[in-house]
């Protein structure tokens, strides 16, 4: 099963422009309990490194592109967003980074839960003892 998840999200648009409503446990597939945007990346800055242990996101990219590399710890696979109307699922203990932003993307991200530095794997050998473990 391929790793790169998309959502397609219905557009509630009409001729005076597009609208898109995201509503948890409907089109996003759990309680949004937080929402995190960031936007003045460098296209030669990674970001993201990381996976989490229960953490699910939905990440859209509202403006602009950028790469999204998913690694479950035994496959890797990248794909470009660049459609503000297409969410991509960030499981957890899916290990992703981010590259190749271009000048102008803005990143939301949808995410199941608050901040929580406990959650988070930032090292890729404590994500993969932690798969063997659990
Ligand atoms: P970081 O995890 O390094 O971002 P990225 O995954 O894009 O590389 O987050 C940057 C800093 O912001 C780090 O100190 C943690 C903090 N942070 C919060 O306080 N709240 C949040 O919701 C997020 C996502 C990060």
């Amino acid at each position: 099963v391929s790793l790169i998840n998309l959502i397609d999200f219905k557009s509630l648009g009409d001729d005076r422009g597009q609208l898109f409503s995201l509503e948890g446990n409907k089109n996003i597939p759990f309680d949004i309990k937080r929402i995190y945007y960031m936007y003045g990346m460098q296209s030669d800055v990674p970001r993201g490194f990381h996976a989490h242990k229960e953490l699910q996101q939905v990440a859209i990219c509202i403006k602009g592109s950028c790469k999204l590399v998913m690694d479950d710890g035994t496959t890797k696979e990248e794909v470009v967003i660049d459609t503000p109307n297409t969410g991509i699922v960030i499981d957890k203990l899916i290990w992703h980074e981010m590259h190749d932003f271009s000048e102008n993307c803005i990143l939301m991200v949808i995410a199941s839960d608050l901040y929580d530095e406990s959650d988070y794997l930032r090292n890729y050998d404590d994500f993969l003892s932690f798969l063997g473990n659990s």
